[in-house]
This record gives C-alpha cells, structure tokens and sequence, in this order.
C-alpha cells in the first residue's frame, strides 16, 4: 500500500517506527506563535474573508488579565473573564456518557495511553498540539489507526484571545498542514488553549470551519496537569481519587446531558491518571465517548466523505470518498495514501534529541 523511502529508521522509545509523510523542515519553530509573513501563511490568509468578525481588544498576559467585568461588552462573550460559552460544544448530548479528551499531545507518552484505551475498549479525542505533531508523527498515526478522533489544539498552546487574527488562523492552519500530511484528515474540531476564547477568536475560528470544543465545567478539568509538578504515588491517588469522586456523583444522578471531561497525554504522571481514571467509569457505569461520537457526527473531519445516503430520499447522498467540489477531500484513507508515496523521512536527530528534551 503505501512506499516507505525512509533513509533512516528511528525506534522512538515505544518501539513504533517513524513512518509519517511530513518533512519536518517545512515547519515553523515549535511552541513559538509562527509568523504571519512567511509565503505560506499568506497564502492561507489571502483565502480568508474577514468580514463579520467582531473587533474586540487583543488581550496580553499568560493568562490574560481580566478587565473589570463592567467594562467587557457582554456581545465579547470571553469565557476566561466572563464565563461566557457561546456555542462551544461543553456537554455530550447524551446521560450517562463521557466525553474523553486529551490535550497537548503526541508525546513520548502517548503510546502507554494508547495502551491503556486499546486495553479498555474506548476512543477519545486526542486535541494535538502542532509542535508536537512534528516531533511524534508516529503516534499521531497510531492515534488514527486505533479508531481514536483527532482534533486541533492550536500550533504553540498560546491564549488564543493574546493573538491577532493573522496569528490564529497561522497556529490553527499549521496545525492542521501538520495533522494532514500525517493521516490525511483535515481536522473539524478545535479546542483552544486554556479554553481561552471570544467572540472575535470563534469568528475566526469558525471562517476555518472549525467547531469549538470546551470542557463541562472545572468539576470535570482532572487537574491531571498540576501533578507534574513534583509527582508522588500520595499526590497521584489523591487526584485519582477526588476525581473519581466527580465521575461518580456524575454517575449516580446523570442528568440529561454527558460530561467532557479534560485530561493531558503530557507527562508520564498525566498518562498514569488515566491509567487509573478509565477503570472508573465502569464502576460509575459511564459510557466513555470520543467528541465525535457522543455527537453523532459521521463526518468528523472537513475532508469526511459525506454520509451515504441511506434511504432518506433528499438525494443529497454522494457515495463515500469521491471529494467535495474542489479537490481538497478524497476520504481520510484515500488521501493518506497519496500522501504516503511522496514520503519525505526527514526527522533528523537533532529533532529527535529537541523531542526529549522537551521533556
Ligand atoms: C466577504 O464576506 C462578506 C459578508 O459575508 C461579503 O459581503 C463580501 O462580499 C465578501 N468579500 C469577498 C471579497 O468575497
Ligand atoms: C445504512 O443503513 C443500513 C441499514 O440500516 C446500515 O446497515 C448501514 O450501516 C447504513 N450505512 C451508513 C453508511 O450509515
Ligand atoms: C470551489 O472554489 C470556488 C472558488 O474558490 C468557490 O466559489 C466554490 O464555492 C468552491 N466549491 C466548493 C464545493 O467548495
Ligand atoms: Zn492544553
């Protein structure tokens, strides 16, 4: 099926080859925002209609400081400041079930996470970091062939509110280049970093087509993240604990609506929470859902062959795979393997040594 011309075969710490169809070089600088003048960028740009997003102030600070709250237009719509969801996707349409996401990723621990699903029967949305696309694309693939659902987690995890809009549709559009040139899908959902959006960001991010995706609420963010900071078993089981205390109160009165719930495929502390945390939900007899299907959405990717029509009679069915209008999308399978022939095998080792160091 597909041809790999590798010149070098790297064995990453999982074992897993490195086989992806993405020249690492025609990146931008990882974790940094990339500029918005370089030939490709505006390209993207010039693509852009503008019109109808909203001017509101570029906001400074990681994290941004908020403004009293009297001064904020209410049509702002900030969530870090105003609490302010718009239509960001924060709940599972369905009771009973969890929507399981985790942010930041591919790492090197991504693989023992991986295990962990294949091993407990469950996909989730895995939001991936752009920079770390480039530095793990093996697992990026991996992440697709085992079923899970790729979206974006912006290029350099900066406040997206801090940003311009040149700057934004770079991180958002890198990001996507990245996850294309590895798996072929072009990405649909996005969750943006620290869940710090607007008004204007979602203008933006909705002219890319792009679907927000949040978290419930701060009962359902597992606070895996701050375990890093010195890890111990005590620490560890204490946030397994309280948070397996969420999920089960959840569980007991489910509501009418499912959780998202916020984890991080960042660290070996963060990957052995979940280790942890997944058994949980049978106990709490939850049904664990990637984002795409706890929403039910057949095409989860821009590039997803339309649904077949099945009988419903509006003849809008076109078959499966066979593109959309202007040559961009010919089903994730079918544009992989395109890509697959031209494969440029450039993860140098100083890219890798750049990836453990990161760590
Ligand atoms: C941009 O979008 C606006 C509103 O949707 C529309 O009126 C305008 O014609 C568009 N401009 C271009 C250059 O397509
Ligand atoms: C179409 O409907 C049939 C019968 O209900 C089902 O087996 C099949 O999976 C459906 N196909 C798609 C693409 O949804
Ligand atoms: C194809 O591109 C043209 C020009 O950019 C645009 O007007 C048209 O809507 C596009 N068609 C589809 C199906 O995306
Ligand atoms: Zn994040």
């Amino acid at each position: 099926m597909k041809t790999f011309l590798s010149t070098i075969t790297i064995t990453l710490m999982a074992a897993a080859t490195a086989s992806a169809a993405l020249n690492a070089a025609e990146f931008p600088a990882a974790n940094v925002v990339p500029p918005t003048d370089s030939p490709q960028v505006k390209e993207w740009l010039k693509a852009i209609n503008f019109t109808g997003v909203p001017n509101f102030p570029t906001n400074t600070g990681n994290p941004p400081a908020c403004p009293p709250a009297s001064s904020l237009p209410a049509d702002q719509c900030w969530r870090s400041c105003q609490s302010c969801r718009g239509d960001d996707v924060v709940t599972c349409p369905g009771p009973g079930v969890w929507g399981l996401t985790f942010d930041d990723g591919p790492t090197t621990f991504t693989p023992q996470l991986l295990d962990t699903l294949k091993a407990n029967n469950v996909k989730a949305t895995f939001f991936v970091m752009g920079s770390n696309v480039v530095l793990n694309p093996a697992f990026l693939k991996r992440e697709q062939d085992e079923g899970h659902h790729i979206a974006s987690h912006t290029w350099s995890h900066h406040p997206l509110t801090t940003l311009t809009n040149e700057q934004i549709v770079a991180e958002l559009k890198w990001t996507e280049k990245a996850v294309m040139d590895v798996t072929g899908l072009q990405m649909k959902y996005v969750r943006p970093p620290y869940g710090d959006i607007d008004n204007r960001v979602r203008a933006v991010v909705k002219k890319l087509g792009y679907i927000i995706v949040d978290w419930t609420s701060d009962t359902y963010d597992s606070k895996d993240f701050n375990l890093n900071a010195s890890p111990t078993e005590a620490k560890l089981a204490a946030a397994v604990t309280a948070f397996s205390a969420s999920l089960n109160a959840y569980g007991a009165a489910p509501g009418d609506k499912g959780i998202i719930t916020l984890e991080h495929d960042l660290y070996q502390v963060t990957v052995d929470f979940a280790k942890r945390i997944i058994p949980v939900a049978t106990q709490a007899k939850l049904k664990i859902q990637s984002i795409d299907q706890c929403l039910g959405d057949k095409s989860p990717y821009q590039n997803s062959p339309p649904p077949a029509n099945n009988g419903t009679g509006n003849g809008a069915g076109a078959g499966a795979g066979t593109g959309n209008g202007n040559g961009t999308g010919t089903g994730g399978k079918n544009a992989a393997s395109t890509v697959g022939a031209k494969v440029v095998m450039t993860v140098s080792l100083a890219v890798i040594a750049a990836a453990l160091s990161a760590f």
